[in-house]
């Protein structure tokens, strides 16, 4: 794709923005066009993405809040699974960096005349488009339109593979409040089986030195579970009291064939987080959950209100490590 010479100045320029990014990060050059999953990134990929973001945190505590990193820009946010928050948080994410954007849903689109994916984005590509951020049920449906499409393609969620944003976004509020994941120990707690968010979190959070245990019922555990670089524990009154960061998943009922467990409520007594069981953890631990809530199956309002949740500094967070993605891909784009 040919590069004015205003839009190199333009990318240079911001580039600018963080020059606390360039010192730390002396020889190291950004270069993906596309974020697919955090397993393929390395420790210090991951590290550049969040030091990234912190960089941009403060344009959303501006009273004007945009800047222009992207100006001319377009980015279309491809959804065919329904979210409130991921969608949301791109859209403003783009705007706040000056992108144009255009909201795609399936249940409004031509897909449901039988359009294929593939064809849904060579057609939006036709328009002159240059980011697509795409949720899908399909593991690897972001990966296949990286590599039919000349648009960069930001993942946000496919099937049970990766949601990596929101993995970026966890680890990005886990160091916030304790400067740096090395060494602490992190529950993920739930439904494992159906969540791409504990993927991105495993590959993340393992690569930046914590360790990390998987907490849930046998029928909720993927079926490569042992292949995986994660402890695992049946049993969350084992686990409360030693770790750091407890991340509780909502039950995908949606996606449950079958009976993975015997009630919801014999299943909230063994694995929800509620104020008795958050009493025996440590006094500091972190509260997470990537959202939406099952309030009371899960975990209980006492303790997602609570002091020891992030829950909505997760959201919050999510919006400053977006900008970061979307600023980054869009400048390996302009490079090649
Ligand atoms: N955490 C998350 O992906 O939420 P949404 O499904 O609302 O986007």
């Amino acid at each position: 794709m040919p590069i004015s010479k205003s839009h190199l100045r333009t990318t240079k320029r911001h580039s600018g923005m963080i020059p606390h990014i360039k010192k730390k990060h002396k020889q190291f050059q950004w270069q993906r066009k596309h974020l697919l999953g955090l397993r393929e990134l390395s420790r210090e990929e991951i590290t550049y993405i969040l030091d990234t973001a912190e960089g941009f945190e403060q344009i959303s505590t501006r009273s004007v809040k945009k800047a222009p990193p992207l100006r001319g820009k377009v980015v279309v946010n491809l959804f065919f699974e329904d979210s409130t928050r991921t969608r949301s948080s791109f859209t403003l994410a783009a705007h706040r960096l000056s992108a144009d954007t255009l909201d795609f849903s399936k249940e409004s689109s031509s897909v449901s005349k039988g359009e294929t994916l593939l064809d849904t984005a060579k057609n939006l590509e036709a328009m002159g488009i240059d980011i697509v951020v795409i949720r899908h049920t399909a593991a690897g449906a972001a990966k296949l339109l990286s590599k039919n499409i000349n648009a960069c393609v930001v993942n946000a969620g496919d099937g049970f593979c990766e949601h990596p944003t929101q993995g970026l976004l966890d680890i990005y509020t886990i160091r916030q409040m304790r400067g740096s994941l090395e060494g602490l120990r992190v529950a993920i707690v739930g439904d494992i089986a159906h969540s791409r968010v504990a993927r991105s979190d495993m590959w993340g959070m393992t690569k930046l030195g914590a360790q990390v245990t998987f907490v849930a019922p046998p029928t909720l555990l993927p079926p490569d579970v042992r292949q995986l670089p994660v402890q695992i524990s049946y049993c969350l009154d084992e686990v409360v009291e030693k770790v750091d960061v407890i991340n509780m998943l909502r039950i995908q009922f949606e996606r449950l064939g079958g009976n993975a467990f015997p009630s919801i409520r014999e299943y909230s007594r063994y694995f929800g987080l509620t104020v008795e069981r958050l009493s025996r953890a440590k006094d500091n631990v972190i509260v997470m959950h990537p959202g939406p809530i099952n309030r009371g199956v899960e975990i209980d309002s006492k303790v997602a209100d609570g002091p020891n949740s992030v829950i909505l500094q997760q959201v919050k967070n999510g919006l400053a490590v977006r900008m970061a993605v979307l600023f980054l891909v869009n400048q390996a784009a302009a490079q090649t």
